[in-house]
């Protein structure tokens, strides 16, 4: 990686400000943490800084509260399992900026951690402010931008703030830049990328920027849609984006003239509303009924997909096959994502819900990597510089 690292930079006995994301899943009802992967992933670049006596400031958004403050979007539960992660106390305040949280700043001791408020709650944050920035800096010597997940905003806690600071990678980042550049720019061929997730626009980019490294595209899910109604299928009720048929066309056009295999479903289960009472009835992509959504990838699909992708040294993941949130939908998803565990080659999956559907069928641990960052490792493997890694010092 081209940028420093907190390897780089002397960090003992200094004030540190960390931006990590934390915007981690919470449940609706109890507000608690159900995924807590985007903390786990920042745990080593943390426990560096406390093992090589810094002093820890740590920021980060949760939600969208726009501007303002939303009692359900406080961090302190989030700094209390950080706490329990790193078996230390985790100080809190209850802004991110201000004189108190100054005086918390500058009486910390070597290798405490300090827990500001959710940066979002001023709107500052996101029109990446300088007066904002700059109060933000004032709490700090050194600058880390941990936060792969939000590397993709312009803010000013991931870009402002590197004006007025000395401004370094954490592990965590350093990690996502390293592995997603790889696949980029030197992937073990084959190498697959199967694409799903509900709309076409979210992919466009992505699935340009890629058909010239790989040898192969399986596309599913909602955006498989477009893609079958271009080839002259009836798709029923799914929701197919009328004004991207023309992208759609072009880009089964230029997989052909790559040379990549782009496939698509060969049968789907459809089901007459997408809701849990609901049950699917698999059918063979011509026989679509009008009446009817498309809620997930067929068995024949399944196994076309999967023999595919076990022939490949490389395969990149974004995307749900069907409806995975509703049981009977999901098993086109689930069996990808067992598939996948079970592989040798180098198995990478974009962040976003894909990375919460391998969380939740405890198969991380099986992948090589799952990106903490959804957003954020799309528009990298779409090509685009990400402002928060493009504000870091250079090595
Ligand atoms: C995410 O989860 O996408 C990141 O934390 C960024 O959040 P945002 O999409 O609300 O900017
Ligand atoms: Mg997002």
């Amino acid at each position: 990686m081209d940028k420093k690292t907190i390897r780089d930079i002397d960090i003992k006995g200094r004030r540190i400000l960390v931006r990590v994301d934390f915007n981690v899943p919470l449940d609706i009802k109890t507000g608690a943490i159900t995924d807590d992967s985007r903390i786990q992933a920042a745990l080593p670049t943390i426990k560096y800084l406390i093992d090589h006596n810094a002093k820890v400031i740590l920021c980060s958004h949760l939600g969208r509260p726009d501007g303002k403050a939303v009692e359900g979007l406080r961090m302190a539960p989030i700094a209390q399992r950080l706490s329990r992660l790193i078996e230390a106390p985790v100080v809190t305040v209850p802004d991110c900026i201000g004189q108190e949280v100054e005086k918390a700043a500058n009486s910390l001791r070597d290798g405490q951690v300090l827990f500001l408020e959710n940066v979002r709650f001023h709107p500052e944050e996101k029109e990446n402010d300088t007066k904002f920035a700059q109060a933000l800096a004032k709490l700090a010597e050194v600058y880390v931008n941990d936060a792969f997940g939000t590397a993709h905003r312009a803010h000013a806690s991931t870009v402002g703030v590197t004006k007025y600071l000395p401004a370094v990678a954490g592990f965590l980042m350093e990690k996502e830049l390293t592995v997603l550049s790889g696949i980029l720019n030197n992937p073990a061929h084959p190498f697959v990328a199967l694409l799903g997730g509900a709309k076409v626009s979210d992919k466009i980019g992505l699935i340009q920027n890629v058909l010239a490294k790989v040898d192969l595209l399986l596309i599913g899910g909602g955006m498989a849609a477009t893609f079958l109604k271009v080839q002259g299928h009836e798709v029923g009720l799914s929701p197919v984006e009328e004004e991207k048929q023309d992208i759609a066309q072009k880009l089964l056009e230029d997989a052909s003239h790559n040379g990549v295999s782009l496939l698509l479903p060969v049968d789907v289960m459809i089901a007459g509303s997408i809701s849990g009472e609901s049950a699917g009835v698999v059918v063979d992509i011509r026989d679509i009924a009008r009446d009817k959504y498309i809620v997930d990838i067929g068995p024949r699909t399944i196994s076309l997909f999967s023999q595919k992708i076990k022939g490949c040294r490389t395969v990149f993941w974004n995307g749900p096959m069907g409806v995975y949130e509703i049981l009977q939908f999901a098993s086109g998803t689930k069996a990808l994502v067992n598939l996948l565990a079970g592989l040798e080659a180098t198995t990478i999956i974009g962040g976003g819900s894909t990375a919460e559907i391998v969380e939740e069928m405890n198969l991380s641990d099986k992948m090589t990597h799952v990106s903490t960052g959804g957003g954020a490792s799309l528009k990298f493997l779409e090509g685009k510089i990400l402002p928060g890694v493009a504000a870091l010092l250079d090595k």
